[in-house]
């Protein structure tokens, strides 16, 4: 690294870019997409500055090589927490999400327990469970839409899995609360053109009121708080807000309620959307390729493993990550990034790279099934480093669990010829018009 930032190209600082105006590369941005980018990947390289109207000018990175360097990096000089800040107004000041430096760790650290080896398997009788509730509820015959019952399938788990409630009245009024609370962001573009103006304004936070909202599910948390904590024998329950109620750090600090409170929403709003997404993407590619169809349903455990990686590399749920640089400049693909810009990975043009993945544009899990599968810098849906998605494992034995069962015991065709298009929302890249399938016959027997 010192070598590099010896270099004389470093002394040039902000990598090259589109000298394009502002509101005509705003404009590249809102209707241009995934084509711009790789237009100006073509053009500038790797690793290219941007300017429009939204923001200060900001980094963006095409390359596994330049993110392996990105994640690698120091995680004080590279700060998540400030690029994520925008959702201060609903996870809360204290979440993992907004936190950076020693904050940060400590906090992954107490959480990271509650999503690994003993509790994962908790998890997944209850994943196949709300999987069968859901499958109950579609019609036969007539038209639902997937990615709307794949919202209900993953709030369902996490309410279960994250918040411990089983099912029953109080879980449901929980459900109701949370889901209201949230609903706004799965919104489309009004919200997300509000979004983008008052980030115009030069106003980083959110512009979404949650107020009355939040305030209603942050009763019901408070409350089981403060009744769990009471309980004697809090370490032998499987959720995860009971781990985080006895997690301690190793000064024997625990969170406080405000903390707990704080990550317990952040997993919904990290977990939730995210997953459901995703599921919806992958029977949205499956449903139009018969061939992967056909295998898929054998149940290999590793096809599906692979079916569900090529969904999450053809249609990223969350479109890139970022990181603002404070201290020091970041030297970066022979560039030194100033302090206060942001670097994003764009995780949805690395993955169509025709020179990573041939033919990037279809749909072909066996991608995955070879000796040398794509590596973490090239594949990154769940972004990478020491910020990587706390809840990776969780999601993908999620996915796993409910496209398998969905498969054994359902028939399902898509009213539409072809795949959907992609939809920009506030988090996420979501399809269009929900993913619309018909059940053809009733459902197998559980
Ligand atoms: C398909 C589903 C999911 C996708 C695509 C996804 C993607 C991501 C991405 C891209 C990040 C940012 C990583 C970075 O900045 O490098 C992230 C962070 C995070 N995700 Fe996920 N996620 C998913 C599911 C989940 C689930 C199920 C949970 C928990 C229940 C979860 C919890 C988190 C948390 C806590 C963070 C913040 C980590 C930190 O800042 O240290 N995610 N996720």
């Amino acid at each position: 690294m010192i070598a590099r930032v010896l270099q004389p190209s470093l002394e040039a600082g902000f990598p090259p870019g589109p000298r394009l105006p502002r509101t005509l590369q705003t404009a590249g941005f809102v209707f241009g997409g995934t084509r711009y980018l790789e237009w100006c990947r073509r053009r500038y390289g790797s690793t290219v500055t941007f300017r429009t109207l939204f923001d200060s000018p900001f980094v963006m990175v095409f390359d596994p090589v330049v993110v392996k360097q990105l994640f690698q990096g120091p995680p004080e000089q590279l700060h998540a927490g400030e690029a994520n800040a925008m959702l201060g107004p609903i996870v809360g000041e204290r979440s993992v999400l907004l936190l950076d430096d020693a904050e940060h760790l400590r906090h992954r650290r107490l959480m990271l327990p509650a999503f690994h080896g003993r509790r994962l398997d908790a998890y997944a009788e209850w994943m196949r469970e709300a999987t069968d509730l859901e499958i109950a509820s579609w019609p036969v015959g007539r038209e639902f839409a997937l990615l709307e019952t794949m919202q209900s399938l993953t709030l369902r788990v996490i309410v279960r899995a994250v918040f411990g409630f089983a099912p029953g009245p109080e879980e449901e009024e929980l459900r109701r609360r949370l889901r209201a609370m949230i609903e706004p962001l799965a919104r489309t573009r009004g919200l997300l053109l509000r979004f983008l103006v008052s980030r115009l304004r030069g106003d980083r936070t959110s512009p979404l009121d949650f107020g009355s909202r939040r305030q209603a599910v942050d009763e019901l948390i408070y409350a089981e708080i403060a009744r769990r904590r009471r309980e004697p024998a809090l370490d032998e329950r499987d959720d995860v807000f009971s781990a985080l109620l006895v997690a301690e750090d190793e000064d024997g600090r625990r969170l406080s309620d405000r903390e707990v409170r704080d990550e317990l929403i952040t997993l919904l709003l990290a977990g939730h959307e995210t997953t459901a997404t995703g599921l919806a993407w992958t029977f949205d590619l499956l449903l139009h390729s018969p061939a992967v169809l056909a295998r898929a349903r054998e149940g290999d455990e590793r096809y599906l493993d692979a079916v569900i990686k090529e969904a999450l590399r053809i249609r990223p749920v969350i479109p890139g990550v970022g990181r603002v640089v404070r201290g020091q400049p970041m030297p970066l693909d022979g560039y030194l990034v100033p302090p206060g810009i942001e670097i994003n990975p764009s995780i949805r043009v690395i993955h169509r790279r025709e020179d990573l993945f041939a033919d990037a544009g279809a749909f072909r899990p066996e991608r995955f099934l070879v000796a040398d599968p794509p590596d973490t810098y090239t594949w990154l849906p769940f972004g990478g480093g020491p910020r990587r998605c706390l809840g990776a494992s969780f999601a993908l034995m999620e996915m796993r669990i409910v496209l398998r069962r969905v498969l054994e015991r359902t028939a399902l065709s898509p009213v539409s010829p072809r795949p959907e298009k992609v939809q920009l929302r506030v988090i996420t890249q979501a399809p269009r018009r929900g993913v619309r399938v018909i059940q053809d016959r009733a459902p197998a027997l559980a």
